[in-house]
């Protein structure tokens, strides 16, 4: 019998979003700094089977309709094809997505296609190689086009790209990046940055915001609000030249959607997180090795649910900077 994950507002957690790993191969100036970070210890991480009963827990007893794997970067989780078709094997009308720099998906894609990956959503800011390299202190724009263009092939879409604008950095580049992904098929969505750093240097100046955004795409494009109703997703989309192509923004701090919130957090190394900037985690790690049984942890991820906050509270003087990266909760 299912309990949903219900907050005291009302809010139904169906979209479970699991970290499989905090580390990365790319060092994104705007995620963390170039000698990286302190990564999990190896026993602090969930195994590949804890992953995968977590995951049962909240499919079968939680009501949990969508799972989607992030990290870090999950393609270097090497288990990460088993725990995708153990995941589908659970329920194969769950839907699964991962969320990835790209980088090995070209060798990867058939696989996770044939595992019952649903579709690929890929973190892109830059179409052009030496932008690439500065934002993310890799030269490594070519494996991303690759993974982009199998992932494609194996059917894992319709295939969404990502992109956050740095001022004086890529800013100027939205139309380019928008035609690129036009001529390719692919779902374009620009991000507003959030102060999820690990370097705590956000700032709201900084930030390129949603209608700048807008503004910038509007000087080469016709942008017309799709009708399509947004519900709980985070991108509000937009026809591009009349359409059926769209382009999305995810006005997370201009224009916050949180009262329409679905989502619920798995950490790599088993804290659930209510919330992107939860100041609270309950640790399902624990109680599993101490020998919890489902029915316990499907009690505790229910009570970190019901204390869900209403909102991110960016706004808010009082707001803090959760401790943990996004790169350690997911993005
Ligand atoms: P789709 O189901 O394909 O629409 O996925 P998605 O957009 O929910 O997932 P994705 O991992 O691609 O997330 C895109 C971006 O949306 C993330 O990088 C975040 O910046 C932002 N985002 C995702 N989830 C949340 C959230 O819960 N709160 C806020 N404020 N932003 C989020
Ligand atoms: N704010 C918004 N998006 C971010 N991402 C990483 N850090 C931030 C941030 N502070 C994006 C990445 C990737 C996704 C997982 O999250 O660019 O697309
Ligand atoms: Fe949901 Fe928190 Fe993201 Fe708001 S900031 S949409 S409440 S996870």
């Amino acid at each position: 019998q299912v309990q949903p994950l219900v907050d005291r507002f009302g809010r139904v957690a169906t979209d479970l979003r699991v970290s499989l790993t905090d580390r990365c191969n790319l060092r994104c100036t705007y995620c963390m700094p170039a000698e990286g970070l302190d990564w999990l210890p190896g026993d602090e991480q969930l195994t590949d089977d804890e992953v995968v009963r977590l995951i049962g827990v909240a499919v079968q007893r939680l009501g949990v309709r969508e799972v989607r794997f992030t990290g870090g970067e999950p393609l270097v989780r090497r288990g990460l094809v088993d725990i995708v078709a153990r995941t589908h094997a659970l329920d194969p009308t769950v839907e699964t997505s991962l969320t990835t720099n790209a980088l090995g998906l070209a060798r990867l894609a058939p696989a996770l296609a044939e595992a019952g990956l649903d579709r690929v959503n890929v973190s892109l800011d830059t179409v052009r190689p030496d932008t690439f390299s500065a934002i993310t202190r890799r030269d490594r724009f070519e494996d991303v086009v690759a993974g982009l263009a199998a992932a494609d092939a194996a059917g894992l879409g319709p295939v969404k790209v990502n992109a956050v604008l740095l001022r004086g950095v890529n800013d100027d580049q939205a139309p380019e990046l928008l035609g690129w992904c036009l001529e390719r098929g692919y779902q374009l969505r620009f991000i507003e940055q959030m102060p999820l750093d690990a370097q705590h240097g956000w700032s709201r100046e900084a930030m390129v915001t949603a209608d700048e955004i807008f503004a910038a795409l509007e000087q080469e494009f016709a942008l017309t609000p799709a009708r399509e109703p947004r519900g709980s997703a985070p991108a509000e989309l937009f026809l591009v030249d009349g359409g059926p192509a769209t382009v999305g923004v995810i006005a997370s701090v201009t224009r916050p959607f949180c009262g329409d919130c679905d989502r619920v957090r798995l950490t790599a190394d088993g804290q659930v997180r209510n919330c992107l900037f939860a100041r609270e985690e309950s640790d399902l790690r624990v109680a599993m090795r101490s020998g919890a049984s489902d029915a316990d942890l499907a009690e505790r991820w229910l009570v970190a649910m019901a204390g869900k906050a209403p909102g991110h509270g960016i706004d808010d003087p009082t707001f803090l900077q959760p401790d943990r990266p996004m790169s350690a909760i997911g993005g």
